[in-house]
């Protein structure tokens, strides 16, 4: 049986398939057409899916969609509105009238999808509850069986906030809390007021944060109540849901992108943080309460906040905690899909997903191909993982391009760039000539999972980089570069069956210096999306400070005096 899920028009629009119960592909359109957080309907990943798998269109059983269809945004703003929940403002609704208009014009897909699949064979099309969708991607893919699901985002279709009892295979809606009632558009508005991206850039903040003390009062705008939260929208929403004028009377004006960051933004950001993470420790106890479960599935954009995910983690509130991946919106193409098999009778797929090397790949004779067509120099190694363990301990910065793509916002060793954690520069060189961003943003470590907990507190299985973990007092000052300015770090653990490659990679540096954490970030240039291809690849190779690409066994290097230590008959040039 195959079902595709498809996530599209809002943001992070993907696709995933699944092949008689198992998740065979899933990739973000971003990656193919090269627009970051691509939100159109996703034609590129459909066919990269379907390529992968060797299907058709027509050999699909079931098409679904992580939103309801036509959503009635314009109703619920006008509820919101006439409820007292939200400032009357004639030009949000509006707007909501446009979204609630172009909503019913697509069809929420199925519009793009008859377009771009005329003679459809009878697929069952399907659309699922968009916080539902969410809700599955994260519970069938935990290996839980008894679990709490938290769903927090900035809007579904009305939710902002769901809690879910998942058990046998089944979900059970305990609790919402409707939009504007939002944390995701509370951590958006202050992103905003700190002169980042409202969409996207959420996360810097939660990095600045590190460096700040929680002075403001917040209450005022956001504060825990019994079971949940509170946003006082009009102060945080304004009378446009975008409008942070009234943050701006009360914290000042919105920070200049181009202007230093001071105390002050570092406070306000620790500050928002702090309450942030206050309300979802609020929303699990109501929800610990509720199931008398203490294992834990989060989603929704808020659960890519990794401080707070580590902080409930390491908490006596619950027991585990399990983090979908892709939390933000793309995730739902999975939980659409998931969600299908149960409208088509079958059973819902469930397992603990262990890695999301779930993209496109390229045989080495294809990387051979593009190679020779570039016309580069490249040399062909046996002992790759060797090879640039020692180039990593010498101090080079390394681009690695190895097997199938990774699905969400992580690179976890296949489209990577990697470093030495040991030297305390590294994080000020891989800013200053590969990343060109801001030098006060972390980066973040993968580690053998055998020596995770000696180097992060409480730590065994995180392979999905969603959680952070407090570095020990007495192993900060041998990876200065992965570890944040409050002593933590965003940690990928790497097992040896997830990725033999990149597992055998890291034990060789341990090997070679004893320290089996590497830095690892994601190989694009700032403002790109990841890479995908291997012309992607070598096109982000030659924009930017990086010394050497690993593409499969072969290796480019930019200083042409440059020379393998492997023995010598066991290589090939091969320009
Ligand atoms: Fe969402």
């Amino acid at each position: 049986m195959n079902v595709l899920g498809v996530n599209c028009y809002l943001h992070d629009s993907s696709v995933a398939l699944f092949q008689d119960g198992r998740l065979v592909f899933a990739a973000e359109e971003e990656r193919f057409s090269r627009i970051k957080k691509d939100a159109r309907f996703p034609r590129q990943a459909i066919a990269a899916a379907l390529d992968f798998a060797g299907l058709t269109f027509n050999a699909l059983d079931a098409i679904a969609f992580g939103w309801n269809r036509g959503g009635l945004t314009p109703l619920h703003t006008l509820t919101a509105e006439l409820t007292g929940r939200l400032a009357p403002s004639p030009m949000m609704l509006a707007d909501s009238f446009i979204a609630g208009a172009r909503e019913l014009y697509h069809g929420n897909g199925l519009r793009a999808l008859r377009r771009s699949f005329p003679v459809m064979a009878g697929q069952k099309v399907l659309f699922v509850d968009h916080h539902d969708a969410h809700a599955w991607s994260t519970y069938a893919l935990s290996g839980f069986e008894d679990a709490l699901v938290v769903v927090v985002d900035g809007r579904g279709a009305r939710q902002a906030t769901s809690l879910y009892h998942a058990r046998d295979a089944s979900l059970k809606r305990l609790r919402t809390i409707d939009w504007p009632n939002s944390l995701g558009s509370f951590y958006e508005a202050f992103t905003d007021l700190l002169g980042f991206e409202r969409h996207g850039d959420e996360w810097k903040v939660m990095g600045l944060a590190a460096y700040g003390e929680p002075t403001y009062d917040m209450s005022r705008i956001l504060r825990v109540v019994p079971g949940g939260y509170k946003l006082d929208a009009h102060l945080a929403l304004g009378r446009h849901w975008n409008d942070i004028r009234r943050l701006e009377a009360l914290f000042g004006p919105r920070r200049d992108p181009e202007k230093l960051i001071t105390d002050a933004d570092r406070n306000l950001a620790a500050s928002v943080q702090k309450a942030t993470q206050a309300a979802i420790f609020e929303l699990v106890r109501e929800g610990v309460r509720l199931t008398g479960c203490r294992q834990v599935c989060l989603a929704g954009g808020v659960a890519m906040n990794s401080k707070a995910n580590g902080r409930l983690l390491a908490s006596e509130l619950v027991d585990d905690v399990f983090v979908q991946p892709a939390a933000t919106d793309d995730g739902t193409a999975v939980g659409a899909a998931l969600a299908a098999h149960r409208a088509l009778g079958q059973p819902v797929p469930r397992y603990r997903l262990r890695d999301v090397y779930l993209g496109p790949e390229f045989s080495g004779r294809e990387l051979e191909a593009v190679l020779r067509a570039y016309k580069l120099s490249a040399t062909r190694v046996v002992d790759v993982e060797r090879q640039v363990a020692r180039l990593l301990a010498d101090g080079s910065i390394v681009a690695w391009f190895q097997g199938r793509m990774e699905f969400g916002p992580r690179a976890l060793g296949n489209r990577s760039i990697l470093a030495d954690a040991r030297q305390p520069d590294m994080k000020d060189r891989v800013n200053e000539c590969v990343k060109f961003r801001e030098g006060w943003r972390p980066f973040a470590p993968s580690c053998l999972e055998e020596a995770a907990s000696d180097y992060f507190e409480g730590c065994r299985d995180a392979a999905f980089m969603t959680l952070t973990f407090e570095v020990p007092a007495s192993r900060r000052s041998e990876i200065p570069a992965v570890t944040h300015a409050d002593n933590t770090a965003r940690v990928q653990t790497v097992s040896r069956e997830a990725n033999p490659r990149y597992w055998t990679l890291i034990n060789e540096f341990s090997q070679l210096t004893g320290t089996p954490v590497i830095m690892n970030t994601s190989f694009n240039l700032r403002g790109e999306p990841i890479v995908c291809t291997p012309k992607d690849a070598i096109r982000t190779f030659y924009s930017s400070g990086l010394d050497f690409l690993v593409m499969g066994d072969f290796v480019i290097a930019k200083d042409r005096a440059w020379q393998p230590e492997a023995v010598r008959r066991r290589e090939r040039a091969l320009v």
